[in-house]
């Protein structure tokens, strides 16, 4: 049997689980708390169900200092940022992304800034890491806030410090697939003690989840822990398959993280170094190998910085070579992926004029890239087999 390895996933022990069991009946929130806030050197954190509800809490508080509308975000980017935008009554502007550092494109950026404009949102794509100093003058000569997105790149940081904590807010995923997962979970940081505040009173509104539905996370958590595993990957390979989500989203819900992820959160976090290092050494033993093949982009690294890749993007010329070495690798038993295969203005109606495409970077870019696995299932022979796919896909 042909074993297949997971595009994403990290590894949840049962030991993990044990702690995260018997640190629920305590004070865990308190104590993730203090773990995020030691990485972070941030004052204040809140945790939520989700990135999404993170993000969106964050924008019902700058409602409250501000009457601004507009929130820049990049065209190629989570299109689920759409939603609390809209949902918080605001609308979402794009601008485009740079082919070169595959993330926001300050030039395109600087066009979209107006008298409306309420916040940046950068996002670090991948766990690449967006030049904050640029976007931090652009802001701080608008008067502009600025939401750091670092959903995907807990563990990379820019000069030693971790992304997330550049912007004035910044917010970080523990969805399934991110660099920390418990199963779901959503958690924001800042410094700015007017913003902390309108942030604690929107936290204080969300729901609890009643006790079944806590139960359904715990029981979702210890089946997911399986799961990535490739053994068990393998096996319920078609019903694991179903239960991916295909559909757009239209909304999402929003409640109070749980106790129980709250430990598994900081039993994770005790070994967190050693899940970012593979993923790092993953990522740069890809880089070193795929730089110098013609046909391909990879994205230009930050100086002074550690990427640490959620996945590990890479930029086909064409299209169809592209398609293939998806096929191939597949086939391999390694799964790649595709996402996002459009960017959010062909994701979403936003009301802009697609005859001429107002983002061409992110149509681009979004047609030709494919994502592959970095996290520690993988090890340098499942790369090795990626990287001769690649390399005889090119004609190398
Ligand atoms: C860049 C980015 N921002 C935000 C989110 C939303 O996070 P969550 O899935 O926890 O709601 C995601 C999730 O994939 C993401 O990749």
């Amino acid at each position: 049997m042909k074993l297949l390895t997971p595009s994403a996933g990290t590894p949840v022990s049962f030991a993990d689980i044990l702690r995260g069991c018997t640190s629920s009946f305590n004070q865990s929130i308190t104590a993730f708390e203090s773990v995020i806030k030691a990485y972070t050197q941030k004052n204040y954190c809140y945790f939520t169900n989700s990135g999404t509800t993170a993000f969106y809490i964050i924008l019902k508080a700058l409602k409250t200092v501000s009457k601004r509308t507009e929130v820049i975000l990049p065209a190629y980017t989570a299109p689920s940022l759409i939603l609390p935008i809209k949902k918080a009554g605001l609308k979402p502007v794009l601008c485009d992304i740079s082919l070169k550092t595959f993330n926001m494109d300050v030039q395109s950026l600087e066009k979209c800034i107006n008298k409306n404009t309420l916040c940046i949102v950068p996002v670090h794509m991948f766990g690449l890491p967006m030049n904050m100093e640029d976007v931090m003058q652009i802001a701080r000569q608008n008067s502009l806030i600025v939401v750091e997105d670092a959903a995907s790149s807990l563990g990379t940081t820019i000069h030693g410090r971790p992304t997330g904590v550049f912007g004035d807010i910044g917010f970080y995923s523990f969805n399934r697939g991110k660099n920390l997962s418990t199963l779901s979970g959503g958690c924001i940081v800042t410094d700015r003690e007017e913003m902390a505040s309108a942030i604690k009173t929107e936290c204080a509104l969300l729901p609890e989840l009643g006790f079944i539905s806590k139960l359904k996370i715990a029981t979702k958590l210890i089946a997911l822990a399986l799961a990535v595993r490739p053994f068990f990957y393998t096996i319920f390979n078609d019903l694991i398959s179903k239960l991916k989500y295909t559909a757009l989203h239209t909304d999402f819900d929003s409640f109070a993280y749980t106790r129980f992820q709250a430990g598994i959160g900081c039993a994770l976090f005790g070994q967190v170094a050693k899940v970012l290092n593979k993923r790092y050494d993953h990522g740069t033993f890809l880089f070193d190998m795929l730089a110098h093949m013609k046909g391909i982009r990879l994205p230009a690294l930050l100086p002074h910085a550690v990427p640490v890749f959620n996945q590990f993007p890479v930029l086909f010329e064409n299209e169809t070579v592209k398609e293939n070495c998806f096929e191939k690798i597949n086939s391999a038993g390694i799964e790649s992926t595709k996402l996002y295969p459009d960017p959010i203005h062909r994701v979403y109606n936003l009301g802009y004029n697609l005859d001429k495409d107002p983002f061409p970077n992110a149509t681009y870019f979004s047609r030709r890239l494919l994502l592959i696995p970095t996290h520690p299932m993988m090890n340098i022979e499942k790369l090795s087999i990626i990287i001769n796919i690649i390399k005889n896909g090119l004609g190398e």
